[in-house]
């Protein structure tokens, strides 16, 4: 039985900080075992007590949130025969956990790639309804012009019928050469390459930089990792 400090378990959630639950314990809003929470310093096993806040019986298993700089060269799946996943770039005890890339990254595509074992809130980041933008910085063949920052706004219809949201998109520079970020909503198959061949202006080098309001922290390096901290992760949800 592993017994942690009640403003660590709710903290956990991701729902509120610890001293948001310092706030909530001093309110008398937070029952434990049908209790009212004397301290926020109490401890107690988010196995067997039952957390109640306002009411609502609170779900404390501890999921696992990873940020990933995945690399280039690995494929963002939890299993391939024909090479490395990022899975291979976690320690045995996340592989164990049975942790899961949230979306996809092409082999050749590096940044920020979450990993989970928590099902519910992957579905909500990748639900185009939620709206959580995802931004990419770019770099493409060919002078990228206000044309094509206008046709990503409208909303693109790809040559195979694809009907792609209206996306953003920001040029930084243009030359024989362009750089720019990206801004979709959606995630299908080689989007954004695909919108960039449409314009006859190929992809060279693709990178995720955010999720919503995760950002890929720069001081990993391509193939680094970290799990995330308590603010990212009370953002996020
Ligand atoms: N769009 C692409 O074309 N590739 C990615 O990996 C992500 C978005």
């Amino acid at each position: 039985m592993a017994l942690e400090r009640l403003d660590k378990l709710l903290a956990s959630t991701g729902r509120w900080s610890r001293s948001e639950v310092k706030r909530l314990v001093r309110e008398g809003r937070v029952l434990v075992n049908g209790r009212v929470a004397a301290s926020a310093e109490e401890k107690y096993d988010a196995q067997c007590d039952a957390v109640c806040v306002d009411g609502e019986r609170l779900r404390l298993e501890r999921f696992v949130y990873v940020m990933l700089h995945k690399p280039a060269g690995v494929l963002s799946a939890t299993e391939d025969g024909r090479g490395k996943t990022v899975l291979d770039l976690l320690p045995e005890e996340y592989r164990k956990r049975g942790l899961f890339p949230v979306g996809r990254l092409d082999k050749d595509t590096e940044g920020l790639l979450l990993l989970t074992d928590d099902g519910q809130l992957a579905h909500e980041l990748l639900s185009p309804k939620k709206h959580v933008d995802k931004v990419y910085f770019t770099r493409v063949e060919g002078e990228l012009t206000e044309d094509d920052a206008a046709a990503f706004a409208d909303g693109m219809r790809l040559g195979d019928g694809l009907e792609c949201l209206p996306a953003g998109l920001e040029i930084l520079s243009a030359g024989a050469q362009s750089e720019a970020l990206v801004t979709l909503r959606e995630g299908k198959f080689h989007q954004i390459k695909r919108m960039f061949a449409a314009r006859g202006k190929p992809v060279v080098y693709l990178k995720r930089l955010s999720m919503g309001t995760l950002v890929l922290d720069e001081s990993l390096a391509p193939g680094e990792w970290r799990e995330l901290d308590e603010a990212e992760l009370r953002k996020l949800k």
